[in-house]
């Protein structure tokens, strides 16, 4: 397939993407979270077509992005309190599951009685689902497994030949994907993003946190039943718990002993840490207490990393958007942390 790219996309461009989506086509473009690979909600061959694309196993349901709170309605049922949270938060980077109207094909929610509706705030997402006029089911624009796309250089790394046309939006806002919350049953966060579980709080005091958020972190190296690698670079990541120079020390052991066979190894750190490790490619995510500038570095560094043999990193904090960053990190790392 040829892929058109187009950089600096105006509203003819916006048009035609919009009817490669009516036409049951794939258009990357860009959100305010991470880039998205997006086709026609209604046409259960475009869902298709999307796992086809990034290489996903059809049992995983797609999120539908409409342009306003107001089109809602027509593709699920909303409980009362959805309205409170869009208020505060729509549009932006937070994905609402709720029962899906059979309007919505079963390819797109995996056979699921539920949807995952998402309002993007970006002017190019937000523009371009209010053209094609059908909502537009998107995953993150990444293959399988491999870190969420937030560059039109990524982008066209895992999706050029794959999809119809790729608008290029930059680098993205936030770096991280939207929350996910459901409010099927008890309210649940399923997925943390820069929607906080704190501000959610504001909203919804009682919202629980689902399971695979924080992987039940004990400590332990791997969380049982829970193998599966996600946002992954192609080396083993493996996270280190501990104080400063416990990680030190540890960066510095790992690399005598990688050395013997002929291995290096490369680090994941904050820039407090970046003077103080001694590694083959040393990566910050920014100063230590900016949660937004780690978001923002994460996919990005994660697919920097080469020519090393394992990515050491350090544990981020769970408060606030510190969360989202921990959450996508432990993935990456199949939830492989040591604890000093
Ligand atoms: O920021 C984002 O949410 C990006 C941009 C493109 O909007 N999209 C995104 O999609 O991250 P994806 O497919 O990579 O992640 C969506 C997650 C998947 O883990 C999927 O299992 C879950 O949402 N999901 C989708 N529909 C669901 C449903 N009905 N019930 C529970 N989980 C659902
Ligand atoms: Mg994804």
């Amino acid at each position: 397939m040829k892929t058109r790219i187009i950089h600096s996309p105006d509203e003819r461009d916006l048009k035609d993407a919009a009817e490669i989506i009516r036409g049951g086509g794939l258009v990357v473009f860009p959100t305010e979270t991470v880039y998205g690979l997006g086709g026609s909600a209604l046409d259960p061959d475009a869902a298709r077509r999307i796992y086809e694309a990034k290489g996903r196993p059809s049992d995983n349901p797609l999120i539908i992005h409409l342009p306003s709170v107001g089109e809602v309605r027509k593709y699920a049922d909303p409980p009362g309190i959805y309205f409170d949270l869009a208020e505060r938060f729509l549009p932006g980077p937070l994905t609402v599951v709720m029962p899906k109207k059979d309007i919505i094909p079963d390819t797109v929610s995996a056979g699921l009685p539920t949807v995952a509706v998402r309002i993007p705030s970006n002017p190019t997402a937000s523009e371009l689902c209010r053209l094609a006029g059908v909502p537009i089911a998107a995953p993150s624009a990444n293959l399988s497994g491999r870190p969420s796309v937030t560059t039109i250089q990524a982008a066209i790394e895992d999706m050029d030949g794959r999809a119809d046309m790729i608008i290029d939006g930059g680098e993205s806002e936030i770096g991280l994907e939207s929350t996910i919350i459901s409010l099927v049953g008890d309210p649940v966060l399923l997925r943390p993003g820069a929607v906080t579980l704190e501000m959610l709080r504001e909203v919804i005091p009682d919202i629980k946190i689902g399971g695979a958020v924080k992987e039940k972190y004990d400590g332990r190296a791997i969380a049982p039943g829970m193998k599966y690698r996600h946002y992954a670079p192609s080396m083993p990541v493996v996270l280190i718990d501990g104080g400063d120079e416990g990680f030190y020390d540890y960066i510095s052991e790992k690399k005598a002993a990688l050395a013997k066979e002929g291995k290096r190894c490369g680090v994941l750190c904050y820039d407090e840490d970046s003077g103080r490790v001694d590694a083959a490619q040393i990566l910050s995510l920014g100063p230590r207490a900016d949660e937004k500038t780690a978001a923002h570095r994460l996919f990005g560094l994660l697919r920097s990393f080469s020519g090393v043999d394992v990515v050491y990193g350090r544990l981020p904090s769970t408060e606030g958007l510190g969360l989202a960053v921990f959450n996508r990190l432990i993935k990456a790392a199949g939830f492989e942390v040591v604890r000093l």
